[in-house]
């Protein structure tokens, strides 16, 4: 599929199956295309069929919202929330009727001038109700654009909504501007949407770079993750030749807690203390592979060694303190990478216990 040939296609989809029957889209107007639009940016369409009706009943012409009360406009708002939406709708109404006669601008920059109307917004505006060759780019139509073209990167990125833009004013085609913005919305809501797009009856699935691919919910990529905040420690398994490994249970607040655990500590020399605290004589510590374990604000890379420890003076740890065996494991509460860590040793190298 080239490019002269998108416009055309998504056309004869519209005739086919594009919405026509919306209250919206009947005694079509800038005035009730425009609220329409404002009302439908953060709500369902079957919501909002319950509010359009109403408000243009009560309010029919931009002139008649400039000179409402701020209050009965809101009150017809009642239930739709972002009532800032309401609230930019009624000051634009009044400066379309003192800067510009009561007529809506036939223009995209000068519509985007207007509180509450962004770029997409206009485009909407402009295309729906005066048939002019203004693109948009919503959500829905954002979806389409970027599996169409496989576009890489966040289209909240400025430079990735730059490309989409210039993709968007491309592929318009220069007749029927009106019923292809409805489309594209239309294609975006019901064929190309989130997690299963219907590509087998989509009328761009010829030349859909992201089903070529096989990728389609692939794009557009979502928001970057910002890196989480690195951590280290170090876990020693105190071992005994029985298979005993020493932890400790933490505090019943804060991270894994009233659960068992491993010692921690930042580096090697630490353990001195720890022999001497439980009364052990400690071997040659050998490391074991380390790995990372993703909390939700951080990721702590664990360093685990594994430590001969001989002879225990008692039996049984004290307190918050127990020798776990890990041929015969107690069911205890465990931290989840201790008990990852606990599995993997008793599994592996149990035959290498000191
Ligand atoms: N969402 C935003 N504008 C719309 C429209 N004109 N028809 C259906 N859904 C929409």
């Amino acid at each position: 599929m080239t490019d002269p040939q998108f416009g055309p296609a998504v056309l004869a989809w519209y005739d086919q199956h594009g919405r026509k029957d919306l209250p919206w889209q009947q005694g079509i107007t800038p005035y009730r295309v425009w609220v329409s639009e404002i009302m439908l940016q953060q709500t369902q369409v079957a919501t909002v069929l319950g509010y359009f009706d109403r408000f243009m009943s009560a309010l029919p012409t931009v002139q008649a919202l400039a000179a409402a009360p701020e209050d009965e406009v809101l009150h017809l708002w009642t239930g739709l929330g972002y009532y800032s939406r309401a609230r930019n709708l009624h000051k634009a109404a009044q400066i379309v009727v003192a800067r510009h006669g009561g007529e809506f601008p036939r223009d995209v920059e000068q519509l985007c001038e207007l509180p509450g109307i962004g770029r997409s917004t206009a485009g909407a505006i402009a295309s729906l109700s005066m048939g002019l060759r203004a693109p948009i780019l919503d959500g829905n139509v954002k979806r389409v654009l970027a599996r169409y073209l496989a576009q890489d990167g966040y289209p909240g990125d400025p430079q990735v909504a730059r490309q989409l833009w210039a993709a968007a004013e491309r592929l318009m085609p220069h007749e029927r501007c009106n019923h292809y913005t409805q489309a594209m919305m239309d294609l975006g809501a019901t064929l190309c949407t989130r997690s299963k797009p219907s590509c087998l009856i989509c009328p761009l699935r010829n030349g859909c770079r992201a089903h070529l691919l096989g990728r389609e919910t692939a794009y557009p990529e979502p928001k970057p993750r910002k890196a989480l905040p690195q951590k280290r420690t170090l876990m020693p398994l105190l071992t005994d030749t029985q298979g005993n490994v020493l932890l400790y249970r933490r505090p019943s607040t804060g991270l894994w807690g009233g659960l068992w655990s491993l010692p921690e500590m930042d580096a090697l020399p630490d353990l001195h203390a720890l022999a001497e605290r439980h009364g052990l004589q400690l071997g040659e510590p050998r490391a074991l592979p380390a790995f990372t374990h993703t909390f939700s604000h951080f990721q702590l890379s664990i360093e685990p060694w594994l430590v001969p420890a001989s002879p225990r003076v008692s039996v049984v740890a004290e307190g918050d303190w127990l020798w776990y065996n890990l041929t015969a494991p107690p069911r205890l509460g465990l931290a989840a990478p201790v008990k990852k860590l606990l599995r993997r040793v008793a599994e592996d190298s149990i035959g290498e216990l000191p």
